[in-house]
Order: structure tokens, then C-alpha cells, then sequence
């Protein structure tokens, strides 16, 4: 009885270490290896879709009728700089009608499309680039203050795209 119980207390302990230790250490052992790539993959996702949120939250933010000192900002930028060539209260002249009159054209474009044409001008016609003297703030707020005379249905069709005549 003595001999069976040594043996047997002998097996167990050495049988139990070694089956409990080395299955747990084993998946630590692969659990460690594997974590850094399983938390780089996880953030690299994490990084993308934040950046992907944000690109597209800042692309879409509509540019809205201007108020406050926007509305100042934007009305002294537009008098300054716009007025000259597009009349002071966008009646158009040597430049385009801006002021959502319906033959006018400028509530057509998207609002990345309007920040390009301020930006860049339009090649080919008397609308100079503006990118080298104005900020990006000055060119959001005089597009602003210019939205500041269109009807609420032409803002919702110009937020879109969605209006009867095409961009
Ligand atoms: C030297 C004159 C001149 C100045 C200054 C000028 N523009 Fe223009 N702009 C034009 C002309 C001309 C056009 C029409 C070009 C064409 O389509 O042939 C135009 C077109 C535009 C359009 C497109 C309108 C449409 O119906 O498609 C926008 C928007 C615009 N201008 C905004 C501005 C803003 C904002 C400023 C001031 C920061 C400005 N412009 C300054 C001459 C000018």
C-alpha cells in the first residue's frame, strides 16, 4: 500500500506539473508571440478609420451662410477682394452673378468645387487665382458670406449637387 501510494502520489506529481505547465505555457508562449501583430493590425485599423472619419468629416462639413464674425470676416474679404469684378452685393459684373439670382451659376457648384475656383481661379477667364493671398479661413468665410445670399432651397440643392441644370 505504501509502494502504490508513493507511486501514484509520485505519478500525479509528476504528471500534473507537467500537463498543466506545459499546454498554459505553451499558449502563453503563442500568445505573446502573436499579440504585437494582433495590437499593430488592431491600430493600424484604428489609425485608418479614424483618419478616413476625419478626411470625410472635414471634406463634407458644409460651408453655411455665414454669421457673426464670419459674416464681418467674410464681407471684408468679399469688399476687399471679390467685389470689384463679381459687384458689391454679388450682382455680377465683369465677373459671374454670385448672388443666387436664378440665371446665376455659382449655387451649382459643390463646395470643394467653389474652394478650387477661389483657390485656383479659372483658366482661360478674367477669375484670378486666390490661393497665394488668401487663407484657407478667408476663402471658407467670403464663401460664407457669399452663401449668405441664396435661398434655403438653393443651399440644399448646392449642399448635393442635386440642382435641375447639372454642375
Ligand atoms: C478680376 C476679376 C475677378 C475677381 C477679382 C474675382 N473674380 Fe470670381 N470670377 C470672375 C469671372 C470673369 C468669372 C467667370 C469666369 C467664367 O466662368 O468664365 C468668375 C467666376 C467666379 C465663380 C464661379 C461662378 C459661377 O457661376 O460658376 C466664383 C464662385 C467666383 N468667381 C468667386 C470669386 C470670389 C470669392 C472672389 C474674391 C475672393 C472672386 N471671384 C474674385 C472674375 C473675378
Amino acid at each position: 500500500m505504501a509502494k502504490t501510494r508513493k507511486k501514484s502520489s509520485a505519478k500525479k506529481t509528476n504528471r500534473r506539473p507537467a500537463r498543466a505547465k506545459h499546454p498554459r505555457a505553451s499558449r502563453r508562449r503563442r500568445a505573446r508571440k502573436s499579440t504585437p501583430a494582433w495590437i499593430w493590425i488592431g491600430l493600424a485599423g484604428v489609425v485608418a478609420v479614424a483618419f478616413l472619419l476625419l478626411s470625410q468629416g472635414s471634406r463634407s462639413d458644409p460651408i453655411l451662410p455665414a454669421t457673426g464674425e464670419t459674416y464681418a470676416q467674410g464681407k471684408a474679404v468679399y469688399d476687399s477682394t471679390c467685389a470689384a469684378c463679381h459687384g458689391a452685393n454679388g450682382e455680377g459684373g465683369v465677373g459671374a452673378i454670385l448672388n443666387g439670382s436664378p440665371e446665376s451659376h455659382s449655387w451649382h457648384h459643390l463646395d470643394a468645387q467653389l474652394i478650387r475656383i477661389v483657390k485656383e481661379g479659372i483658366p482661360g477667364s478674367e477669375m484670378p487665382p486666390h490661393a497665394e493671398h488668401l487663407t484657407d479661413e478667408e476663402i471658407i468665410a467670403v464663401l460664407s458670406y457669399i452663401k449668405t445670399w441664396w435661398s434655403d432651397e438653393q443651399l440644399a440643392m448646392q449642399r448635393t449637387g442635386q440642382h435641375p441644370m447639372g454642375p
